[in-house]
């Protein structure tokens, strides 16, 4: 993974590529960005956008990153220079998207390290006090910042010691895991009282929530857990064999991504409204910290057993997010190694001083900092990072990706490429999707997104 592209590495098959892949996709955004999202966004209303977002736009921008890799065997940059120098920009402007967010998404797994030590050193009750022992820890400057840190070096030793395929050989272990233990929390959580309400609330879109900003959250959520318009999954095909079904790995992918945030959001939404009795109740305090908040008290409901559960339960998150950090940090490495020249070392720790330097500014945004309000009352710096990438600057970039392939290559010179080792039945819907469907659909998201936060009109 971590060559120049004069001597690229490949996958050792399929299945090595859609390990990888789904290990990249599957971490926090499926376990802590979605059921927030969906607690807050009408629930059924936001799963149902979702679902339909993933298997669309979704899969077909899934097929067209790691074609488009495959194809000209460059990452994310270099694969858009290699049809003129003038199309360099797309693959600059999908660069800096992980810049953006690898610094608060080592704030959050630095939350999920937290709460590990938690489990192993303090009493389940202790963590199960409603958000009081959440928000004690991440006002606290100094210890979220520790956290944040000791995520961090875990992420920064796996990839400096180049050990990442090892991690994936223990993902083969961890991520099944992590779904039995999902489902058996989930099952488990639907039993207390007042949950099959909330099952309701999760599972029955109710088209009255429906907004432009529901809408552009699903999208942006569908990007951010399949890690698409950021790059990484261009430079993922760049890795492929020409043998490889492209068209399978991607609908693999997809498939088991959507199914962990349906689990997920079954484990925590259906709890958090029997907690709070109402949907809008639930809409209103649902926001980065419902994780953290509604899971001890599940977990605290056990007994005896909270404390194993909570320790295996949180390994198993902290698992699911290294790999996706790895990713992260792997892809910022190679972005600055492709574009200035560097050696991997130098770009690593460019890398890091950036990431750790960014990392601490999110943390004193709930401390020190925590006067910038930047969206407003009680938004947060991190709030402000992760609406920038994940609402304005990956629909952007999926929009021009469209309309790079969809226009100007055509969408035939990357079906001719999935066609080396696939049969693509669907080529010409895929085409009328990257064409015409994606990029109306983008553009008319992106514009009433614009008028209603300008208040030109409410929903
Ligand atoms: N898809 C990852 C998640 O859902 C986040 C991520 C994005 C990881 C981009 C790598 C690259 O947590």
């Amino acid at each position: 993974m971590s060559e120049t592209t004069k001597s690229r590495a490949t996958w050792s098959g399929k299945l090595a590529f859609v390990l990888s892949a789904a290990a990249s996709a599957v971490g926090l955004g499926s376990m802590w960005r979605f059921p927030y999202l969906a607690a807050k966004y009408g629930g059924g209303m936001f799963l149902f956008m979702y679902l339909v977002f993933v298997f669309t736009i979704g899969l077909a921008l899934l097929l067209l990153e790691t074609s488009l890799g495959r194809k000209t065997g460059q990452s994310c940059i270099g694969a858009f220079k290699a049809f003129g120098k003038k199309y360099a920009f797309i693959g600059i402007f999908m660069s800096a998207v992980p810049f953006i967010i690898v610094p608060y998404y080592c704030v959050i797994g630095g939350w999920v390290t937290k709460y590990l030590f938690g489990y192993i050193v303090t009493a389940p009750e202790v963590l199960a006090d409603g958000g009081n022992y959440f928000s004690g820890f991440i006002t606290s400057g100094a210890e979220s910042i520790i956290f944040m840190l000791i995520f961090m070096v875990l992420t920064y030793f796996i990839v400096a010691l180049g050990v990442n395929k090892g991690i994936e050989k223990a993902n083969l272990i961890m991520m099944p895991a992590l779904i039995v233990m999902a489902v058996a929390v989930a099952i488990y959580a639907l039993t207390l009282p007042g949950a099959m309400d909330g099952l309701a609330y999760y599972l029955i879109p109710d088209f009255s929530k429906f907004s432009p900003e529901l809408v552009i959250s699903a999208l942006g959520q569908t990007f951010f857990t399949l890690s698409l318009a950021m790059g990484i999954m261009v430079t993922y095909g760049s890795y492929l064999q020409k043998s490889t079904k492209l068209t399978s790995s991607v609908s693999q992918i997809a498939g088991t991504t959507f199914a962990v945030s349906l689990l997920a959001g079954l484990m925590i939404v259906p709890a958090t409204f029997a907690a709070l009795g109402s949907g809008d109740a639930v809409a209103q305090n649902s926001g980065p910290s419902l994780m953290f908040i509604i899971l001890p008290q599940v977990f605290e409901n056990l007994g005896g057993a909270a404390t194993i559960i909570g320790v295996v339960f949180f390994v198993l998150v902290l698992f699911a997010a290294l790999t996706s950090s790895l990713s992260l940090v792997e892809t910022c490495t190679s972005i600055i190694s492709d574009g200035a020249g560097w050696s991997r070392k130098r770009s690593l720790v460019a890398t890091i001083v950036f990431v750790t330097i960014m990392g601490v500014v999110v943390n004193l945004g709930y401390s020190s900092l925590s006067f910038i309000q930047p969206m407003g009352e009680g938004s947060s710096i991190l709030d402000l990072l992760d609406f920038i990438s994940n609402s304005v600057m990956m629909p952007i970039a999926a929009l021009l990706t469209c309309v790079f392939v969809g226009w100007i290559i055509k969408p035939q010179t990357l079906i001719d490429e999935v066609r080396v080792s696939a049969r693509f039945r669907l080529a010409n819907v895929w085409s009328v999707v990257i064409k015409y469907i994606a990029p109306v659909v983008l553009v008319i998201i992106l514009i009433a997104y614009v008028a209603q936060a300008m208040g030109l009109f409410s929903m």
